[in-house]
């Protein structure tokens, strides 16, 4: 194998980063391996604010965790209150630019005004600690402000990305019992209106636990308002007190439930608590992305996704950041959007996804070109492997070789990044995440748990409890352990495969399980699965990621059909369709496969590795000696260019 490229910081960075060379990344990251409790409850003293203070750091009951133990904090009074004390009154908390062009600049104590009246909203309407609401809007401001108002009476928010469809919606809803949905009427997108509320009131329909649905008007288009359930943002508003103070909670009080594809058919609710979730999201901010409280930082994923949640809400704001929200897509009106943004608002940092950098390297480099981006400093990387070549375009056309590439490997789970380089320290190899972060230990091992050594595949684990790890999944904490602490006792289990170099050096490889990554979405196979046999033509699917050169893979299905004389052109259609009605657009299938048969073991198993070698290669090899009908595979092998 040829060795990587090693790109070290400048001389000029490290002498002005928050963690400096080598040295003080080993320095920090011993100093929690040695004695993790007293490290973290140092960071946690540091930058957070608590009302009260923990009567000790952990109690770890695997693999149930509680950390600060009896502390009293707000997630929202750390990203407001405390800040609006000091020279970040008036700095630009969130800057804003919709996607037809509007602009907004939100000061740390204008955020604080809009999100004490939405909680004072919250409260008068009944909602209390303890409660549970579904946010469902598009990227705008009050996105974060209803997060933040959530946050500050301790109602458990749970947002859902716009992409997803009215079912997915409504499993959400339902599987939280949810009493409030936060909506808007729609958003805008490539030019053209994306509609929330229709998708809200089809899933309402089966949703007794919701009293109210607050409805925010984006684009003014015309929609139903039920009585007696709906209400309008605005009309709330107008008599909504300013004067809401944040309600001191338990550090282990629930802050959020995010759902993610897990490898059944029925979405996860990762659950995490404030006070270990705060204090490792705000040092991981600074850490990684070496922020200054001068930097205009910009992630561009969705707060739908966890990425947005801990590095476009949580993390900036309460490590006092301009935190750039855009709202629309990186196209529109032309391939310039993003950098255009980066030079208009002299963006420091980006942090985007593999995806992203790919879709936009393949526009070609006059984009970028036509725009001034001197202004960064640092780029970001996540969601997904990079592959070495987007990481050097990344690097030499928007970075023009100034500037560190932080891969940040983490999950919906991890709450925060786990693997990175500190761009100050840590000299960055394309396509590795590179060292574990301060207090956190992974390995990688083998099918019996037994560590692997040096450049040998194997599964990524965590050995060690940290902060901001997911709690339990909602309402189901045996799901939660047979899923991540049942493979290798006393220790996380991530679902990727990893191997280390002889550096030390971390490579994700992928997913190890039946979860695919589309755009750095996670998807599970399972999931679309079910959506496509509820379809009535469709007998049985089998679906698997197949390799994709911008989006990383690709949803494929193996489709076989129930009696009938179907048009299957038609029908390809209409199944991509229907993918995108029961889970989101962003789920529909690349390519739909027709076949009379899908290869099953004799205990009647599909076999997807072998689905997956077809899509990949089309091609079959290896042990195919326990199908049931070979005949089968070679079918579906031939027949690949046939939809
Ligand atoms: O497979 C890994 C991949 O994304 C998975 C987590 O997905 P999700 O929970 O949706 O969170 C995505 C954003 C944090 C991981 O199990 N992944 C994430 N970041 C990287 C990555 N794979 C390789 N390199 C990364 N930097």
């Amino acid at each position: 194998m040829s060795q990587p490229t090693v790109y070290s910081p400048s001389p000029e960075f490290v002498r002005n980063a928050n963690v400096q060379g080598m040295e003080g990344y080993l320095e920090l990251y011993r100093r929690a391996e040695q004695n993790p409790e007293e490290f973290w409850g140092e960071v946690a003293g540091q930058e957070i604010h608590w009302f009260e203070k923990w009567s000790h750091v952990l109690e770890w009951q695997p693999p149930f965790a509680r950390w600060f133990v009896g502390a009293k904090i707000n997630a929202s009074y750390n990203c407001l209150d405390r800040h609006i004390a000091t020279h970040r009154k008036n700095k630009v908390a969130i800057l804003w630019e919709g996607e037809p062009g509007e602009q907004r600049f939100i000061t740390y104590q204008e955020l604080h005004r809009l999100v004490s009246r939405f909680a004072s909203v919250l409260k008068n309407r009944g909602y209390q600690t303890g409660d549970r609401a579904i946010i469902y809007m598009p990227m705008i401001p009050e996105l974060p402000i209803a997060m933040l108002a959530c946050a500050r009476l301790g109602i458990i928010h749970s947002v859902v990305f716009g992409g997803f469809s009215s079912e997915a919606l409504k499993a959400r809803v339902q599987d939280l019992g949810a009493s409030v949905v936060i909506t808007a009427d729609g958003g805008y997108r490539r030019g053209k209106e994306v509609k929330l509320k229709p998708a809200v009131d089809e899933a309402m329909a089966e949703c007794p636990s919701v009293r109210d649905v607050i409805v925010y008007r984006r684009t003014g288009s015309e929609i139903t308002m039920q009585a007696g359930r709906d209400l309008w943002w605005h009309e709330l508003d107008a008599t909504a007190s300013e004067d809401c103070p944040a309600v001191p909670l338990d550090s282990e009080h629930p802050l959020f439930v995010l759902y993610t594809s897990g490898t059944t058919g029925k979405p996860k609710g990762i659950l995490h608590t404030t006070g270990g979730y705060l204090t490792q999201t705000t040092a991981s901010m600074k850490w990684i992305f070496d922020l200054k409280d001068e930097d205009t930082y910009w992630c561009s994923a969705d707060i739908g996704w966890v990425t947005g949640h801990t590095y476009i809400v949580y993390g900036p704001l309460s490590a006092g950041a301009t935190t750039v929200i855009y709202e629309g897509s990186p196209d529109y009106p032309q391939f310039d959007r993003w950098w255009r943004i980066v030079e208009k608002y002299r963006v420091n940092t980006l942090y985007t996804s593999p995806t992203a950098i790919r879709a936009l390297l393949r526009q070609g480099e006059q984009w970028p070109k036509m725009h001034d981006l001197s202004s960064l400093r640092l780029l970001g990387s996540v969601g997904e492997p990079i592959n070495p070549a987007a990481w050097e375009w990344y690097h030499r056309v928007i970075g023009k070789a100034r500037c560190p590439i932080v891969d940040t490997w983490w999950q919906t789970e991890t709450g925060s990044t786990m693997i990175a380089p500190m761009p100050g320290a840590v000299p960055q190899k394309p396509g590795s995440g590179t060292l574990p972060l301060p207090g956190v230990v992974p390995d990688i091992v083998d099918l019996n748990g037994k560590e692997v050594g040096p450049e040998r595949e194997g599964f990524l684990i965590i050995r060690r409890p940290w902060p901001g790890m997911i709690r339990t999944i909602w309402g189901d904490p045996e799901r939660f352990k047979e899923q991540y602490w049942s493979r290798v006792p006393g220790a996380y289990f991530t679902g990727d495969a990893a191997r280390r170099d002889h550096d030390g050096y971390y490579w994700v490889l992928g997913r190890v399980d039946d979860v695919m990554n589309v755009s750095g979405h996670r998807l599970s196979t399972m999931e679309v699965e079910s959506a496509l046999v509820r379809h009535p033509a469709v007998a049985e699917a089998a679906v698997v990621g197949k390799p994709h050169e911008i989006t990383g893979q690709a949803v494929c299905c193996f489709v076989t059909l129930k009696q009938g004389d179907f048009n299957r052109d038609q029908l390809g259609k209409d199944l991509r369709q229907w993918v995108a009605h029961e889970i989101g657009t962003f789920a529909r299938p690349e390519e739909i496969r027709f076949t009379e048969a899908l290869p099953k073991t004799r205990s009647g198993k599909i076999m997807r590795r072998l689905l997956r070698e077809i899509v990949t290669t089309n091609t079959v090899s290896g042990d195919v000696t326990t199908l049931e009908d070979l005949s089968v595979v070679t079918r579906l092998a031939s027949q690949h260019d046939e939809d």
